[in-house]
């Protein structure tokens, strides 16, 4: 294949092509009025997600769980969070959403239990090298009376990675004390999730978001790193605490047990890994089937980035047969809408508190807009998060108690943290709460801004992001961008010019308007003042037919 023409993935699964909509259950819709979303939430907008186009949901967790990380602190994997629902909830959210042709996938969060697991309640209770013991990573710490940690290692959310029990030993936590790491060496952990997976799979789920995929395997002797362990860092990070290379054969005995199932399942990768060639060993054939392009989230508005970007994922994904995933948001960083609306739409905060530099509004959201069709354009699957279609933008001046999210304590404030792009939908702009449930309760304030975003504002209304979000995955369904073969025309450090399937894609990052080829048909554009006199606009995007 020429240089300038790239597939994705061969095959007819229906992820290789799936826009995927990510629902954070908590600020997703609430049902019940306490101010926390739950599934009685999601069961009722289902409507309003058929009407995006979209063809698959992923939730983030909604189990048992004391929710010190937001539910990625699990504490039973096989029942659902009283703030959530009931399994009976989930059931008929997941009939409701498979009667209108939507995949669920849901979170699983292997690398930690939460310290409330009845496993770990055990382990704490047992002495050390006890069975109970055996299922966590529980060391005995260094110095004279073990005082030391037994490692550097730090915490990705801030502090060490170690916590001593009462007894003296100490236990690992990559992220919060209230998620311990499992030991993966340990057999018995192996069994559990494949059980696990097997509980879920025979209540009908499509796949799985897999947490932390790069972590559960940690180098044999523990050694002391020198590199960061920061995790949301776009980096090649591999410390002795990521991407060992046994860490695959956890993922080959889960492709066997999905197969058990049908071809017709499947597990998607959250592993902040790079170079693209090691990523792309989790979606190997007998592995999972897609991973989270971290590389094109992290990259930010601009050109040149984008196509080495675009052209390094479609190129090693292909080498391994598997499709390729294309994300902007998520729940654990900063919206690309707020993002693209910093001085440098390159950078890469983690979190914006009250006393950073405030994006510019409009310039994010037009360049979120155009960097949104540029990514529904690419052959693979398209990973959108939930109120991106609404161009929310990150609630930058949340008050600091309000925050929830444990990196903001634990790393004393340094880093703002996550709760910015976590805020609760607006989905009435007159009502308390802009409609999020029946109360007006929200677990966190919203910003003002969010009234005019509302989606009764969006709905119907000619050149809203909403309405842009419809017709952009419409239109790639009807030309079958998701599966189609991407030609470069131009990329130069102010455009990207492509064809894939008969479309056109053209975006403009530079300041000058960039004239359109003519005789052709303007499909859809990134707003409504992208092209004017046959030319595109600075920040915008447009397909032409
Ligand atoms: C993943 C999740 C994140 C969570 C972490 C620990 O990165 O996306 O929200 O805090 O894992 O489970």
């Amino acid at each position: 294949m020429s240089p300038e023409t790239r597939t994705s993935s061969t095959g007819s699964s229906w992820w290789n092509d799936a826009v995927i909509y990510q629902i954070y259950p908590r600020s997703f819709a609430d049902g019940n009025g306490d101010g926390v979303g739950d599934l009685v939430g999601v069961y009722e907008h289902l409507d309003y997600l058929e009407k995006l186009g979209i063809d698959a949901i992923w939730l983030s967790p909604f189990y048992v769980s004391p929710q010190a990380d937001a539910g990625y602190d699990v504490a039973d994997y096989r029942d659902v969070d009283p703030l959530f629902g009931t399994l009976e909830d989930f059931d008929r959210m997941l009939d409701s959403a498979h009667s209108r042709g939507l995949k669920v996938i849901v979170d699983l969060v292997p690398n930690h239990t939460s310290s409330e697991h009845e496993w770990f309640r055990a382990a704490l209770a047992s002495p050390p090298g006890s069975h109970e013991r055996a299922r966590y990573m529980f060391r005995d710490g260094k110095g004279a009376s073990g005082e030391l940690a037994p490692n550097n290692w730090e915490s990705v959310f801030g502090g060490p990675a170690w916590t001593r029990a009462a007894d003296g030993q100490w236990y690992l936590h990559l992220f919060d004390p209230g998620q311990p790491d499992l030991n993966w060496r340990n057999a018995e952990i192996v069994d559990e999730f494949k059980d696990i997976l097997r509980f879920w799979l025979d209540r009908g789920v499509d796949g799985f978001r897999v947490d932390v995929a790069h972590g559960l395997i940690k180098h044999d002797e523990l050694p002391d790193t020198t590199g960061t362990m920061a995790l949301i860092e776009g980096g090649g990070n591999r410390g002795p605490m990521w991407d060992q290379d046994d860490v695959h054969d956890i993922y080959r005995g889960w492709n066997s047990v999905l197969t058990e199932y049908g071809g017709d399942r499947m597990l998607v990768a959250e592993a902040w890994v790079s170079p693209a060639e090691r990523l792309s060993r989790y979606v190997r054939p007998d592995e999972m089937q897609q991973a989270f392009n971290f590389d094109f989230m992290t990259v930010g508005w601009d050109a040149p980035g984008l196509r080495r970007s675009i052209d390094g994922a479609l190129e090693t994904n292909a080498a391994v047969g598997a499709t390729t995933t294309w994300v902007l948001s998520n729940h654990d960083v900063v919206r690309h809408a707020s993002r693209f609306g910093l001085e440098d739409p390159t950078s890469w905060p983690k979190g914006i508190g009250a006393e950073d530099e405030q994006p510019l509004v409009a310039l994010g959201l037009n360049r979120a807009r155009a960097a949104s069709l540029l990514m529904f354009a690419l052959p693979g699957s398209a990973y959108i998060f939930e109120g991106e279609e609404l161009g929310l933008p990150e609630h930058t001046t949340l008050p600091d108690e309000t925050r929830q999210d444990p990196a903001f304590a634990r790393t004393g404030g340094d880093e703002a943290g996550r709760d910015g792009c976590r805020v609760p939908i607006p989905w009435q702009s007159d009502k308390p709460g802009f409609g999020f449930g029946p109360t007006g309760k929200t677990w966190l304030p919203q910003p003002e801004i969010f009234g005019e975003l509302a989606v009764d504002r969006q709905d119907g209304v000619l050149d809203s992001t909403l309405e842009f979000y419809r017709s952009a995955i419409a239109v790639r369904g009807e030309h079958g961008l998701g599966s189609g073969i991407l030609k470069w025309h131009a990329a130069t450090h102010v455009m990207l010019d492509f064809e894939n399937s008969g479309v056109r894609v053209i975006v403009n990052f530079g300041v000058q308007p960039i004239p359109l080829p003519d005789g052709r048909e303007v499909l859809v554009t990134s707003d409504a003042d992208a092209v004017v006199d046959g030319a595109l606009q600075p920040n915008r995007a447009v397909w032409l037919g």
